[in-house]
């Protein structure tokens, strides 16, 4: 939805129109006039149409919320259609091309770019809290070795709401703040152990003179105590990456952050919900389904078979189809750039074969025309990660990291905007009416 807000009334050909939808209600013969402002109106507005006094008002009902704003946001911006997407306002190729992933972040999170003794300023503050309790190293510890790493993800960032308790006092500015900067700081430090964790190797702590992805690399890359030097084409991928992933506005992740963030939680308890939201197969869990799905094809000749399977409806084709865009997602654009610099230093992943052809033909046929299905962020994200030795359990691990500052931002939208409140949707009762209990013995 567009930022520009419109008034209830607007000159159109020289004539007052006005900005209201009128709504006759057949039940009654009454006419309703409803303001429709940046294109939208009110659902409360339709609970004055009535049958009678009594009568609870009129409800509007959207599954999954298909056609239904839930908040006001400042953050980011996408048109579906175009395949756009901006970041206050600066397209996402620009930010690719040019920013860092912590300067995408702070833009994200104070809505400016920073000015240089800013920027010193954030990266400093975030560099230097990235070390965890060595009590969270032992928990961490107590999961078993082949534990999901998001599932150790999503339980150490719950956990750190035990450390913090002062996170709870989330009215406060500065608290806020602290806890934002310690959650940035901190996730590349819990998934890089989740990383150690699954592959049997002793912990690394985090080296401060490194970059953010740079640190990153050596927490999970460094076998010895010698200095570890980051590959700078791999450093600036994840960069990219991160940027890519950094905010998706509304997304299933960030409406479950702002949700239980309604309740008025502290953001670790909020932010394990989030993650656990783009745990799954259809979010962030894609991009792992994707390398399953390119694996179980295996072969170049099986992709038209494959497609006519999905077709039927048995099974469908992962990393592609977004709720929002029906274009191409811009972020699998600048991926698919990534990929070719990757794969200069890494080799190429043999599962690309089989995904450009995947593309080639999904991208030529009815069925994905029609639907306006294109490639997602997940479709060649996946294959970056697998050339860059990560395996695919934790892939949803590598995009939490970045999206902890989109989640961040839109929470502490949430607590600063007058007009949320506890989020607590309506239902439509389809059940029994009320009946008698019957006794155990009389059933
Ligand atoms: N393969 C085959 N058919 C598809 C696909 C797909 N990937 N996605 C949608 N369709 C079909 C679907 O069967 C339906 O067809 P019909 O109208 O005949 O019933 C039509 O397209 C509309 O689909 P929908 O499920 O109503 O669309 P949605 O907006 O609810 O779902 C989606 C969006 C992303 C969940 C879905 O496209 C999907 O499951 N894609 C695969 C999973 C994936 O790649 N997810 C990553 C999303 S991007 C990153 C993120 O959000 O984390």
């Amino acid at each position: 939805m567009l930022a520009d807000t419109k008034t209830n009334t607007a000159k159109l050909n020289g004539d007052e129109k006005r900005e209201t939808l009128t709504i006759t209600d057949n039940r009654t013969g009454k006419a309703y006039e409803i303001p429709i402002a940046e294109e939208t109106i009110r659902a409360m507005d339709l609970r004055q149409i009535k049958v009678n006094a009594d009568d609870f008002g009129l409800m509007t009902y959207d599954p999954a919320f298909m056609n239904t704003a839930s908040t006001r946001s400042r953050i980011t911006f996408i048109d579906g259609d175009k395949g756009i997407l901006r970041y206050r306002g600066i397209p996402i190729e620009q930010l690719a091309e040019h920013s860092s992933y912590l300067e995408t972040a702070y833009l994200i999170l104070f809505g400016e770019l920073p000015t240089p003794a800013q920027f010193k300023d954030w990266e400093y503050k975030i560099l230097h809290r990235t070390f965890l309790h060595e009590n969270i190293k032992v928990l961490m510890q107590a999961f078993r070795y082949d534990a999901h790493p998001m599932g150790m993800f999503i339980s150490t960032v719950a956990a750190l709401s035990t450390y913090y308790p002062e996170a709870h006092e989330i009215h406060d500015a500065d608290t806020r703040l602290k806890q934002i900067i310690r959650l940035i700081a901190k996730v590349p430090t819990i998934a890089a152990y989740s990383y150690r964790h699954i592959r049997g190797l002793p912990y690394i702590y985090p080296d401060n003179a490194l970059s953010y992805t740079g640190n990153f690399l050596r927490m999970l890359d460094s076998m010895t105590h010698s200095k570890y030097e980051p590959n700078p084409v791999k450093e600036r991928a994840l960069d990219v990456l991160f940027i890519l992933h950094a905010d998706h506005e509304q997304n299933c992740g960030t409406n479950a952050m702002r949700a239980i963030g309604s309740s008025h939680v502290d953001p670790y308890s909020a932010m394990a919900g989030a993650a656990a939201a783009l745990y799954g197969p259809l979010h962030g869990g894609a991009n792992e389904e994707v390398l399953r799905m390119l694996s179980h094809i295996g072969n170049v000749k099986n992709v038209p078979d494959f497609i006519e399977r999905v077709k039927k409806g048995e099974g469908r084709l992962m990393g592609f189809g977004h709720r929002v865009y029906k274009n191409y997602d811009p972020r699998a654009k600048i991926i698919k750039q990534t990929a070719d610099d990757v794969f200069k230093v890494t080799g190429v992943n043999p599962l690309l074969e089989i995904a450009l052809e995947l593309e080639r033909i999904a991208l030529q046929d009815e069925y994905f025309i029609k639907r306006k299905l294109y490639p997602n962020v997940d479709f060649y994200s996946g294959l970056i990660y697998q050339a860059m030795g990560f395996p695919v359990t934790f892939f949803p691990v590598l995009f939490a990291i970045p999206r902890t500052v989109g989640w961040l931002a839109q929470w502490q939208e949430l607590l600063l905007d007058p007009e949320q409140k506890i989020a607590r949707p309506r239902q439509i009762y389809t059940g029994h009416s009320a009946r008698d209990y019957v006794a155990m013995d009389a059933r």
